[in-house]
């Protein structure tokens, strides 16, 4: 039977950055995009607009594909299952995914098969049940909705007892209609946020990157920096075993990134799962032996995995945000002329502010060079800057 044909459904700039090692691999790589102007759609030769919540649109758009795998992580389980009876391969599979889609179910079954650390958690049914939480452990308290939150949308830091109702008001009202349950947990005053990505392939073949320090402003990645500053060998090596216990137990084939809070005693807990490329592994694009795009679809087609390691001692990623430049390609003059080493991505999509646009990599010896040029780049393609530095 034939793998060549991969559909990856959504349509973004993780699917975009699946097409460059797909060429490489020479397999045919599919799109079923939200619309026909998004980053991916940009560059596939084989493009489906649909909705990716209709049964019959995803039926249709598998039907002429060998594998299935993700952009994102928002196919109903319900739609996948079907796919699966059908006998389609869907890479992750439904059974893995629910537990990306749904974070409290990831925290029960995280606790209750790997005592994986966890901060202080509980399911809140109501506003009531939320307070009681919070009187319990003390506030602040963090009051997460279960599902469909993405870069802190879906994320509430709770004050005091009179806020509670807050995160139940908001969610319904983004939710349209269907029940979302709100996770009460404790307040983490991390010291700072770690990622590790791990992908595994369907054969149990699993490889594990450098761990990342990951700095989020306002819920939104801003930029990675690899191997995290200052993580010991030891910590570095439980870390890692975690996300391939991760990987294992809940069978995951592809991208695994375990997003991490490291608290000030350095221990760490768990704050959630994506299941596929993610942004705290943009870095290996350029930084790593083999991507994690590449190691994506190799899991996928259950090839042999790439090595993961760095090709330089420190990786910098620094997103680009939407600023006050519209045409960005035409930005790059003096990123280039400035800094030859300079690696960029663009993702080919209309600038919003604060929206992903695009990112940056720099590589090197020296922590602080790398991370001053990968700043510099970043800021001056969002408008922050100006070609000498200045505001
Ligand atoms: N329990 C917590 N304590 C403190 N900060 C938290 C906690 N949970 C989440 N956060 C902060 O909120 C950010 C977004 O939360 P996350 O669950 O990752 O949502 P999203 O799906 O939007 O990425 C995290 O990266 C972290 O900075
Ligand atoms: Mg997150």
């Amino acid at each position: 039977m034939s793998r060549s044909t991969i559909g990856v459904i959504g349509g973004g700039q993780l699917a975009r950055m699946m097409y460059a090692p797909a060429i490489k691999l020479g397999i045919d790589l599919r799109l079923l995009a939200e619309g026909p102007d998004v980053g991916a759609a940009r560059v596939f030769k084989h493009v489906t607009v649909g909705d990716y919540t209709d049964e019959q649109t995803v039926r249709d758009f598998a039907s002429e594909c060998d594998i299935i795998t993700f952009d994102h992580e928002h196919v109903p389980t319900s739609i996948l299952r079907h796919l699966e009876s059908d006998g389609k391969l869907v890479r992750p599979g439904p059974d893995a995914l629910q537990y990306a889609q749904d974070k409290l179910l990831m925290r029960e079954r995280l606790t209750t098969s790997l005592d994986a650390p966890a901060p202080v958690w509980q399911a809140c049914a109501d506003a009531d049940e939320l307070k009681a939480f919070g009187e319990r452990i003390g506030f602040p308290i963090i009051a997460k909705a279960s599902r469909g939150g993405y870069d802190g949308h879906g994320v509430w830091k709770i004050e005091t007892s009179d806020q509670a109702s807050i995160p139940f008001a908001e969610a319904l009202s983004r939710s349209a209609g269907e029940k979302v349950e709100i996770i009460g947990e404790e307040f983490v005053d991390f010291a700072r946020e770690l990622s590790v990505i791990v992908v595994r392939s369907p054969s149990g073949q699993a490889v594990c990157y450098p761990v990342s320090e990951t700095i989020q402003k306002a819920g939104v990645c801003r930029e990675t920096i690899t191997p995290a500053p200052g993580l010991s060998d030891e910590q570095a090596t439980r870390i890692t075993k975690l996300g391939l216990d991760i990987a294992d137990e809940l069978q995951i084939t592809g991208v695994l990134a375990v997003e991490l809070m490291q608290r000030r005693d350095g221990s760490v807990v768990v704050n959630e799962l994506a299941m596929r490329p993610h942004n705290t592994g943009h870095w290996t694009i350029d930084g790593a032996h083999t991507s994690q795009f590449e190691n994506h679809l190799r899991a996928v087609l259950d090839l042999p995995l790439g090595d993961p390691r760095a090709r330089d001692p420190w990786c910098v990623m620094v997103n680009v945000l939407g600023g006050s430049h519209e045409d960005l390609p035409s930005e790059l003059l003096h990123c280039f002329a400035r800094d030859p080493k300079l690696r960029v991505e663009l993702y080919g999509k209309q600038v919003r502010p604060g929206r992903k646009v695009g990112h940056v990599n720099c590589y090197g010896d020296d922590l602080d060079e790398v991370r001053g040029r990968a700043e510099h780049a970043a800021r001056y393609l969002m408008g922050e800057i100006g070609m000498k530095g200045e505001r």
